[in-house]
This record gives structure tokens, C-alpha cells and sequence, in this order.
């Protein structure tokens, strides 16, 4: 990983405790921090660097993967920590930044690089970047790159808006967009399993697949984030970014090479096939949007959406969202993608169910055998793992046929410890590999799709529906399927 100083916008926030701190201990305790880098943490709040390094270590034994065993080591480690109160308004601020800045680099011999990690609210991203150039912060030797977080805009205006902002210091190839699922172990595993083996890519098209099922379900409600989710909604918290991602990488054609460029190339094709819908009757058709009413999970009560802190009593903002998207394209002609996504569902799952079609001929239906189809799911989050659903003879029977299973548990494996998400952003942030972040014409299509229905849905409010807290979502995500002749399959 290349030697770089770190600044770290944003630094007393959730993300900072939750996932960053323990991100810079994993790599460091795995040596992929050299000695020669220096977090600078910064917000507004007052702090002394000690107190930052209490927060650094409580963050790292409450999230971290590994323990912080050995005192002498954390110490070591915390030492390049320092923090700074900012008032990211005023340019003054940024002066006295960059003396910090370089005086960590000189002191930990860094040698100019400089990586801003904005996790801080998007509207502030704009003047953040011009006064990190006013400040002076750009003019070292280094490379310098931008880490932002989402969400990346409201809808393709302002999202073109920020962009522009952000295009005035940075260039596209220094800004690096963070869609954590891409981040994900088994998320980057679907292009190996597609591209690295030779049973898959032959079946993966329209000729032998029936239908793909993206699930992105949870069992948290809207939690103490209900100011920014009111605003946002399952459609663009969700939808615009991780399920898009999700779906390009299920359907985009194999790189020529691995190079950043070719794999975003290849996933902008496919953002450009999808079928946009044209008018609000195709929206209520294809598309289901839900919010959680009062329920229950394994016996407790939970409560309704509208009765959650920060959240208006009245409003009419999704917490589920399902629809039947097509990808209009040679390979995926008529096959429909179900996507489906919610808080408050019974599980917590990220899973992608490939349905194949049923084999031409049954010769099994004289005996009265119907075939199950066949299954390939990606088994992404919590467990990570592959299983294929397949027919075989029942064991003794003369000649019944069952549905059996291969299941690759990965994260049953003893002893694998795998990167959390924000540690292999990171490091490959630091690194330059940009292959896992989200190029500017990937989000300006996404925005473009998903503002089709946002639309539609401000002109028909009354197709949101209610679903019981705990339960799997409205009916009518079930009957978007049924329609077609399928359904939902169970998912882990
Ligand atoms: C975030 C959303 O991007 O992803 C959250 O803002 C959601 O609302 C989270 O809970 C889910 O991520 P994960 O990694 O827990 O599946």
C-alpha cells in the first residue's frame, strides 16, 4: 500500500468509529500499512490527540477483527493518529491543515501522497474540495485522490450538480465513488465464478436462464438514521447503488483484462441496456414499494415506521422496494431481474438466485416426476457461499427424482477471517486500483433509471403499501413474479 497521509473528514461519525478505525488496524496489523503513513482525524468538535486515540481504541476493540492484544502494538499504531478541530467553512482552517499535514509527513517520511476520506453529508462535499485546494493541500509532490461516501446526490440534477463541484479540484480518476458492496468478499467473487470457470458463461444467457432474484434484506428498522432516510428512501439508499452494482455484475459481459476501465466499461453497457420505464402505469406495474407497519420478530414488538424517531408521522417514504427490471441487451433478451429490498424483513440477507430453465424434454413426467428447477445462488452476506440446486435420482428408488444440493459454505471455513468491505476499499483506494469504485457515467445512468420512478411515484402516492414489521414485504412483490409464472425462492 503506498505511503500516504490520510485526512480523515468526519472523523468523531459513526463510519469513522464502525468501520474505519478498525479498516486502518486490520491493515496494519496484516503490514499492509507500511510505517509511513499518518491518519489526520477531523471535525468540528474539540478533541486533543489523546482522546482521539481513546476513541481510536474503544472503535477498535468494540468492531475490529482483531484483537488489540498487545499494548506496545496498538501504541505504535496510534502514534500515527492525530487529530484536528476544523471549521470546514472557513479556508484559515485548511492553512493550518496542510502546515499538520506536512509536518506528519515529514515526521513519518510519506513523501507527498494525500488521501481525503470525505464521511461527512454529500451537500458539503463542494466546498470541502475547494478548500482543500484554497488551503493549498494539493500542492505536494504525491498523488492526491478523494475518497467520498453516499449518497452520491438525490437524483441525476444534483447528483450532476456535486459532480461538477467535486470536478473542479479533483479529476475522474482521482475521485473514488465508495459503494461498499462492492467492497464485499462474495460481490467480487461473482466475476470469478462467472469468468474463471467453464460450466457457468455457456448456460448465461437468455437461452437457459429464466429469470434473476437479487434479495437485499434486513432486519433493522430505519435505527436513529431516520432524519436522512425519511429523505431517501429504500429507492435511492438501496436501489440506485448496491442492487444496480449488483445486477451489472451479474449481467456484463467478460473484460478483455482486468484493468479498472474494462470492468467499469463493461458495467456502463449494461446500465445503458436497461429498459427505462416510460410512464407511472409502467411503474405501478413493474415496480412495489412498501413501508413497514407496526409488527413483530421472534415475539417483540416493533414499531411502525411513522413512529420512529426523527421520522414524519405522515410519511409516505419506502422501506421496501421491489420491481422486474430488463436488461435490453443481445445476451439478456426477456429475461426479467427481480430485485427486492426492505428494513424490517424476517432475515438479514444479500443473496442472487440464478433460475434456469427447465430442460426441454422431461422424460420424467410419465412417471409423474414435475422437475424442480435448477438453481445457482450467490450466498453474499452473512454467510458467504455458492449453492446449486439440481435433480437427482432419489437414493433406492426406482427412478423418483428429488431436488439435491451442493452447498459451499465459505464462511464456514475455520479460522478464515476475510477483509471487512471498508478494508479492501481502502486499501485498494490507497493502492489506486479504482476497479471497486463507481465511475461517474455508472452513477449518472443509475440516477437516470431510478429517477423514472421516483417520478412516477410523486404523482401516484397511493400504491405505497403497508407491510407488518417482520414479514416479507407486501403482497404485490409476490404477485410481480407470479405473473410470470414464478417466485420468490426462499432465500438463507
Ligand atoms: C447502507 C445503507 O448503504 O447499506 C443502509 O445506507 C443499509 O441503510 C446498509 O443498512 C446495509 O449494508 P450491509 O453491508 O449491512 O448489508
Amino acid at each position: 500500500m503506498s505511503n500516504a497521509v490520510y485526512l480523515l473528514f468526519g472523523a468523531t461519525g459513526d463510519l469513522a468509529r464502525r468501520k474505519l478505525f478498525p479498516a486502518f488496524y486490520a491493515l496494519y496489523r496484516e503490514g499492509k500499512l507500511s510505517e509511513n503513513f499518518a491518519v489526520v482525524g477531523l471535525a468540528r468538535r474539540a478533541r486533543t490527540n489523546e482522546q482521539f486515540r481513546d476513541d481510536l481504541l474503544s472503535s477498535i476493540r468494540e468492531f475490529a477483527r482483531y484483537d488489540v492484544s498487545k499494548d506496545e502494538q496498538f501504541n505504535r499504531f496510534a502514534e500515527h493518529f492525530e487529530y484536528m478541530s476544523l471549521d470546514i467553512h472557513n479556508v484559515e482552517g485548511f492553512r493550518e491543515l496542510k502546515r499538520l499535514t506536512d509536518s506528519l509527513d515529514e515526521k513519518f517520511n510519506v513523501g507527498g501522497n494525500r488521501l481525503f476520506y470525505l464521511a461527512l453529508a454529500p451537500e458539503l462535499f463542494g466546498s470541502v474540495s475547494y478548500n482543500i485546494r484554497e488551503g493549498g493541500l494539493l500542492e505536494v509532490d504525491g498523488w492526491h485522490r478523494l475518497v467520498i461516501e453516499k449518497p452520491f446526490g438525490y437524483d441525476l440534477p444534483s447528483a450532476e450538480k456535486l459532480n461538477a463541484e467535486l470536478r473542479q479540484v479533483f479529476k475522474e480518476k482521482d475521485v473514488y465513488r465508495i459503494d461498499h458492496y462492492l467492497g464485499k468478499e462474495m460481490v467480487q467473487n461473482i466475476g470469478v465464478l462467472r469468468f474463471a470457470n467453464a460450466f457457468f458463461e455457456p448456460l448465461w444467457n437468455n437461452k437457459y436462464i429464466a429469470n434473476i432474484q437479487i434479495t437485499l434484506s434486513e432486519t433493522v428498522g430505519v435505527e436513529d438514521r431516520g432524519g436522512y432516510y425519511d429523505h431517501s428512501g429504500a429507492l435511492r439508499d438501496m436501489a440506485q447503488n448496491h442492487m444496480l452494482q449488483m445486477l451489472a455484475i451479474m449481467a456484463m459481459e467478460s473484460p478483455s483484462r482486468l484493468h479498472p476501465e474494462d470492468i467499469r466499461d463493461e458495467k456502463v453497457k449494461v446500465f445503458r441496456s436497461l429498459r427505462g420505464f416510460q410512464n407511472a402505469e409502467e411503474v405501478r406495474r413493474h415496480v412495489v414499494r412498501g413501508q413497514y407497519a407496526s409488527g413483530e420478530a421472534k415475539g417483540k414488538p416493533l414499531a411502525a415506521y411513522r413512529s420512529e424517531p426523527s421520522v414524519n408521522p405522515e410519511s409516505t417514504t419506502e422501506t421496501y422496494f421491489a420491481a422486474k427490471v430488463f436488461v435490453d441487451n443481445f445476451r439478456w433478451a426477456g429475461v426479467p431481474f427481480y430485485i427486492r429490498t426492505g428494513k424490517r424483513l424476517p432475515v438479514k440477507t444479500t443473496e442472487v438466485v440464478v433460475e434456469f430453465k427447465n430442460v426441454p424434454n422431461n422424460v420424467y413426467l410419465a412417471q409423474k416426476h414435475e422437475l424442480e428447477p435448477n438453481l445457482l445462488v450467490f450466498r453474499i452476506n452473512p454467510m458467504e457461499g455458492i449453492y446449486m440446486k439440481m435433480n437427482a435420482k432419489r437414493p433406492g428408488s426406482e427412478g423418483s427424482v428429488i431436488p439435491i444440493a451442493m452447498d459451499f459454505c465459505q464462511s464456514c471455513q475455520v479460522g478464515l477471517n476475510t477483509p471487512e468491505a471498508y478494508e479492501r476499499l481502502l486499501y485498494d483506494a490507497a493502492r489506486g486500483d479504482s476497479t471497486y469504485f463507481t465511475r461517474w457515467d455508472e452513477v449518472s445512468l443509475a440516477w437516470e433509471f431510478i429517477d423514472k420512478i421516483a417520478e412516477a411515484w410523486r404523482e401516484s402516492e397511493g400504491d405505497l403499501e403497508n407491510y407488518p414489521a417482520g414479514s416479507w414485504g407486501p403482497d404485490r412483490a409476490k404477485a410481480l413474479l407470479a405473473e410470470d409464472g414464478f417466485k420468490w425462492w426462499p432465500v438463507n
